[in-house]
């Protein structure tokens, strides 16, 4: 959680009479929706969580009320959909997943009373639909105005708390004293409330995102057009553009209080001291002492302002954090913070290179990305060719956005300068190839026909169906997928989506044919639109498992952590690795061998309806998290993460053929950089590619993207799979069709999930250079690209532990 304003109210002494208010104290929303959205057992809502913490809601008539008029406010939403579905002649999950209902206007008495007032305001998005900026969604409504402005005024202790996932406009309630963004903590969101309410707890998180008013957010770039989405804004994004222009946000990236304070000491920065320091890396030394009379932690945070040269360059960017031990009043820690040069480096287009140009590094030392001072300035003598790229990802058509008249970096004289040497800089990427003749040994001896089935998900045999996308494992119910079960005596891989947790099917039935699903796997919104049409939108038979009489039935509920981007906020690698381990524990019991997760597309624009799966606007906090993540969950043998969605998938709208027009500049420096963080510190077991295009080719089906950058530049050396492509997503009216299997793979995706059997006809028709997109393969291609699936096949699934019964 991230304390946004204080004036010293909270935490409360003990439980009372407690007036509270607002859709997210009933109706607390957990995570978002959509394949994310995962199933646990019980959510404890706000209000649940407070009377179990001993508070009497005084306002409990209130609650009642507004029930009634969420409940009438929702049935006409669905049905709204229903209606547009019928009218433009499509299926309802189409045009309603992930669809945000807005927030309704209410009119109800504020007549609790209590020590303290509690207004919880609440929104919910998800996948397959972005966010907009109306009222009831990114504004608040005229009633939420109303109320909480009417409650601060009446209450010596009234607190506004935000069960969201991603930014509201703050602007018409900033002044208000006591904001608590709550976030949304999966299935123990209300009983961590009432553990920070009371001091029991406290927030010590961090915005990973900048808040500010929505219209001071940059339009330079587009947002939401169904075919090409130009990022003009180049590498302005977030705080970069803020701090560039110099607009003031509500609240700035890296900020939050705590229920104490804490002094900083002077930095000390040298270019070597730590054991694991290389020449690239310089330290920052100090001390964090906390001053005020409670608990809490700090995150020193390091930003760099680096000097524009023939490359313009952001105000500054973050370089580097350490988050403190909890620490007492009156405590102190030394808290070491390592730079890597190298992570500032910015892609050269006319070098085809990331170059850190010759001048002054600004280092500065804080709090928050507006709370830092100057602690000491790098020389750079020369210009450093840093790495040496392939010019692999195509022309978006624009020229980047720069500031007219950008924030000049001021370069203190009085601050310690340290040299760096240009040579020092220099980073090879000589990349030991991955062994694969054991498993192509495997492979060669299958007929064409059988290979086909390697590079693809498992799915029903019959022609004309698909496995339905989202719960197509026939293994683990309720998981997304699985590699294919027809080759004897190669595992089959099972992967459940994340990343709030695993999601599975919750009730399931078993017959002589084995398990099925009883019920939705996806909850929701997602549940509630999936009439027949749906279900074979999806690939789904429309009778499947309905008329299967159970022999037993059984339930398999996972734990709801909390969202990408409450992971985010808590600044704490060590945190979110913890986070992976049970996730990691949760698979060894069910038998998932890939996590579809974690998720971390950069927050490009607050609109996005997938931010909340998402962890941050900048690459570097969501490498390090996302590298977190992955370390927690690849501690279990046999496990392993699918970081997603690779890459440039930075909004829902047309999703599925979508083309994102990105400079190389902005796509080295932020989009593939937090991927690249987490490929060099954690080496993910697998890769997910996105839906999206990027300059005109498919993720999926760009070598450049998968073969050049992420293996030979990178070093990755997993599993490489397609989002789940089902045949409802070929729309004859969009501009660009959906990626095909035959080109995926002979990209260098090499499993194409999650898969049927035209999608098998593709890739033998490509063998025999009859394929309709024109592709063509070679039997070698195709081996070498199915050795790749048997290879990670098993490495994961010969050691990972059975799944307990
Ligand atoms: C989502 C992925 C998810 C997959 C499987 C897709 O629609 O974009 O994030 O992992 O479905 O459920």
């Amino acid at each position: 959680m991230v304390l946004l304003s204080s004036d010293g109210s909270f935490p409360l002494e003990r439980p009372g009479r407690l007036a509270l208010y607002g859709a997210g104290a009933r109706r607390t929303v957990k995570g978002g929706t959509g394949s994310g959205d995962v199933n646990s057992r019980h959510v404890v809502t706000v209000e649940e969580g407070l009377e179990k913490a001993g508070f009497t809601i005084t306002t409990k008539a209130w609650l009642d009320a507004y029930d009634r008029i969420a409940e009438e406010h929702h049935r006409a939403f669905v049905a709204g959909i229903r209606e547009q579905a019928r009218q433009e002649g499509r299926p309802a999950i189409m045009v309603g997943m992930g669809a945000v209902e807005l927030a309704p206007d209410y009119d109800l008495p504020l007549e609790g009373d209590g020590e303290a007032a509690v207004y919880v305001l609440a929104r919910d998005s998800g996948e397959g639909s972005d966010r907009s900026s109306q009222a009831g969604d990114v504004r608040l409504t005229a009633s939420e105005v109303r109320d909480i402005t009417a409650l601060a005024a009446a209450h010596e202790r009234f607190l506004l708390v935000l069960n969201v996932g991603g930014v509201v406009d703050l602007g018409p309630v900033a002044d208000v004293a006591n904001i608590l963004l709550l976030s949304q903590l999966g299935a123990v969101t209300g009983d961590a409330f009432a553990d920070v309410l009371l001091g029991r707890s406290y927030p010590s998180g961090r915005l990973s995102t900048t808040w500010a008013a929505w219209e001071d957010y940059s339009t330079e770039g587009d947002f939401g057009d169904p075919d090409d989405t130009s990022y003009r804004e180049g590498v302005y994004v977030g705080y970069r553009y803020f701090d560039s222009v110099g607009k003031v946000p509500i609240f700035p990236f890296g900020y939050g209080l705590g229920y104490t304070t804490f002094s900083i000491g002077a930095p000390t920065v040298s270019a070597s001291g730590s054991e694991i320091s290389q020449i690239s890396e310089i330290t920052v030394k100090t001390t964090v002492t906390n001053t005020g009379a409670a608990a809490g932690k700090e995150v020193v945070q390091v930003y760099v302002c680096v000097p524009a040269g023939r490359l313009d360059q952001p105000y500054q960017a973050l370089a580097g954090f350490t988050k403190t031990g909890e620490l007492a009043p009156g405590a102190t820690q030394e808290v070491t913070v390592t730079v890597d040069l190298t992570d500032l480096a910015s892609y050269d287009a006319s070098r085809s290179a990331t170059v850190l140009e010759a001048g002054d590094y600004v280092v500065r030392v804080g709090s928050s990305s507006r709370d830092t001072t100057v602690a000491a300035v790098v020389e750079l003598a020369e210009t450093a060719v840093v790495r040496q790229l392939h010019d692999v990802l195509g022309d978006p058509g624009f020229t980047d956005f720069r500031p007219v008249s950008p924030t000049l970096v001021e370069v203190p004289a009085d601050v310690p300068r340290l040299a760096v040497a240009a040579a020092d800089l220099r980073q090879e990427d000589t990349q030991e190839p991955v062994d694969l003749a054991e498993a192509l040994g495997s492979v060669t001896d299958l007929p064409d026909d059988e290979l086909a089935y390697v590079v693809l998900g498992q799915y029903a045999d019959s022609a004309d169906r698909q496995s339905v996308v989202g719960q197509a494992s026939q293994a683990l119910v309720g998981a997304a997928g699985q590699t294919t079960t027809r080759v004897e005596g190669l595992p089959s891989l099972v992967m459940a989506d994340g990343p709030a947790g695993l999601r599975l099917a919750p009730q399931v039935g078993e017959d002589a044919q084995g398990r099925f699903p009883l019920g939705e796997a996806l909850g929701g919104l997602f549940a509630e639109l999936m009439d027949e049409e749906s279900v074979v939108a999806l690939g789904g038979e429309v009778d499947g498992g309905t008329q299967r009489v159970p022999e037993r039935t059984f339930e398999q509920y996972a734990t709801a952590i909390p969202i990408g981007t409450a992971v985010a906020q808590s600044w704490n690698p060590d945190l979110a690795e913890s986070y992976g381990d049970l996730v990691g524990t949760e698979m060894d019991h069910f038998g998932a061998h890939l996590w579809l997760a974690p998720a971390f597309n950069l927050h490009r624009s607050i609109l996005c309806g997938r931010n909340f799966e998402y962890l941050s606007e900048d690459p570097l906090l969501a490498g390090r998290v996302a590298a977190g993540i992955t370390r927690g969950v690849q501690s279990h043998p046999g496990r392993g993460v699918t970081v997603k969605h690779f890459a440039f998938n930075n909004q829902e709208t047309n999703r599925f053929n979508s083309n994102s027009r990105v400079s190389q500049r902005a796509a080295r420096d932020l989009y593939l950089r937090s991927f690249e963080i987490v490929v060099r510190q954690a080496q993910p077991h697998a890769v997910m590619t996105s839906y999206n295009l990027v300059n005109g080719v498919h993720t999926s089906e760009s070598a450049g993207l998968l073969e050049a950058i992420l293996r030979q530049e990178w070093g990755f050396v997993g599993l490489v799979m397609t989002d789940w492509v089902v045949r409802a997503m070929t729309r004859t009216d969009l501009t660009y069709p959906r990626a095909t299997a035959a080109a995926t793979i002979k990209a260098g995706n090499e499993l194409f999930m999650p898969g049927c059997e035209e999608d098998r006809q593709d890739v033998l028709a490509a063998l025999h250079g009859q394929a309709e997109s024109g592709v063509s393969l070679t039997r070698a291609e195709l081996e070498k690209q199915a050795a790749r699936v048997v290879r990670m096949a098993h490495r994961l699934g010969d050691v990972a532990p059975a799944p307990q019964a």
